[in-house]
């Protein structure tokens, strides 16, 4: 298993979700933060403080998927996040030791596996 940590541009958040719909993951989190990325930038110094470096809005988004998943996240991120400008973010993928279902106690494949609505 693996957790797919991606930063993204905010407005990309939709089109990524759409993507990830389609491949059937269904469960991840979203949370704003502020980042920097590669770009170098002049520092400066004003009065003896040095002034820090631009932060940018990014969404965070964390995606725990099963091995068969990782490549298909991926993917989906990548194309659905890229506008082939700077800034279109970052995709870290971690290993994952262990996943638990507090509902049902299911461990690890079969908790991160979508559950079919009981309808
Ligand atoms: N090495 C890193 N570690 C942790 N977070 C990072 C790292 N690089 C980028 N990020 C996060 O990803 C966001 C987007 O980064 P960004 O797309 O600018 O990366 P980049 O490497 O500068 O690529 P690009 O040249 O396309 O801009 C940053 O605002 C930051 O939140
Ligand atoms: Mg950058």
């Amino acid at each position: 298993m693996k957790l797919i940590v991606a930063m993204i541009r905010p407005e990309k958040l939709n089109d990524v979700l759409r993507a990830l719909y389609k491949i059937d993951v269904r469960g991840f989190t979203t949370s704003k933060v502020e980042g920097h990325g590669a770009e170098a930038e002049v520092v400066q110094t004003y009065r003896g403080t040095t002034v820090k470096m631009t932060l940018n809005e990014k969404v965070r988004l964390e995606i725990g998927v099963s091995e068969s998943f990782v490549e298909p996240t991926v993917e989906a991120i990548m194309s659905a996040a890229r506008t082939g400008e700077v800034g279109d973010g970052k995709i870290f993928v971690l290993p994952l030791d262990k996943v638990y279902r507090i509902r049902t106690g299911e461990e690890d494949a079969a908790a991160v596996t979508p559950v079919p609505l009981s309808i």
